[in-house]
């Protein structure tokens, strides 16, 4: 049930993670309070429209105060209430350790690889319960185009350096890495490190959404013996610049991306690979 204004053709979500509350640049239509079968989402819904007339949906992962951990984000109904608007693309990001020197703190890396090191404490399939036994692919965790869409943007950045693929390992925290652990997601080949984009990626493929996540590097997480292992303090400090960085970013791509959603449905959506999903939004 949604309260206020009834939007539906809402193609865009944008999901921000820590440091990324709300956007700029764009004018405000309404506060969304989405309910969805699986709860509500982490706060309401910013709807906004671009320069161009198109709408789209921007939620803080957190919650608007950052008041929930990443193991207590309602990944489920985050995921259902932008569906539940008609998203088809997301466009998230999230604060990331890095896990390579050349990953300087402030770069931006558009992971396609991700490596699950949650511990099976979040929900993490809308198919749960439901009787309905289905598998979506998961091999590409992330959609190739909307990842090239985004590099093309590169410049509108250009003091920091955005990388163009990588792997991000997840883990549940909310404590960091100690550095044995930091090490071997080292050696294992990971690039980056954060708390969410599982389950988030993996419901956004089962709800037939394409994903992409900015993951906006802010510490060297705990490997480096030169240096201390991170601190909440020095990924807030670095988070400043990156939120100024992620909001010029995305007004760089919005109307790309607004193109390709409203004009070119092979962009506009990920192949159906997990069966329908269809049903549950009904
Ligand atoms: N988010 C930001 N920095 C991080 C780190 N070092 N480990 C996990 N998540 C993070």
């Amino acid at each position: 049930e949604q309260q206020g204004p009834s939007y539906t053709d809402i193609r865009i979500g944008v999901i921000g993670g820590t440091g990324l509350y709300s956007l700029d640049g764009l004018k405000v239509l309404c506060e969304a309070n989405v309910e969805t079968p699986w709860g509500k989402p982490s706060g309401p819904i910013t709807i906004a429209e671009t320069e161009r007339g198109n709408k789209i949906a921007f939620l803080a992962r957190h919650g608007p105060l950052h008041d929930k951990l990443p193991s207590e984000v309602n990944y489920r109904a985050n995921i259902a209430a932008l569906k539940s608007l008609g998203v088809q693309a997301i466009l998230a990001f999230s604060a990331v350790g890095s896990l390579l020197e050349d990953i300087r703190p402030g770069d931006f890396v558009l992971i396609d690889q991700i490596i699950d090191r949650t511990k099976g404490v979040r929900a993490d399939s809308f198919f749960t319960g439901t009787g309905v036994t289905a598998h979506a692919s998961f091999g590409e965790p992330v959609s190739a185009g909307l990842r090239e869409l985004v590099f093309k943007h590169r410049d509108s950045v250009s003091q920091i350096t955005i990388h163009k693929n990588g792997t991000g390992v997840c883990m549940e925290g909310p404590a960091f890495s100690t550095r044995a652990e930091s090490n071997l997601y080292r050696s294992w080949g990971a690039s980056v490190i954060n708390m969410t984009c599982i389950p988030e990626s993996k419901l956004a493929r089962e709800a037939e959404i394409t994903y992409a996540i900015v993951c906006m590097s802010t510490d060297y997480d705990a490997w480096r013996e030169s240096e201390q292992p991170v601190t909440v303090a020095e990924v807030m400090n670095t988070m400043k610049g990156n939120a100024a960085n992620a909001k010029t970013l995305l007004l760089s791509v919005l109307p790309d991306l607004e193109h390709a959603v409203y004009t070119d449905p092979e962009m506009g959506l990920t192949k159906p690979e997990a069966g329908s999903m269809q049903y549950a939004f009904q």
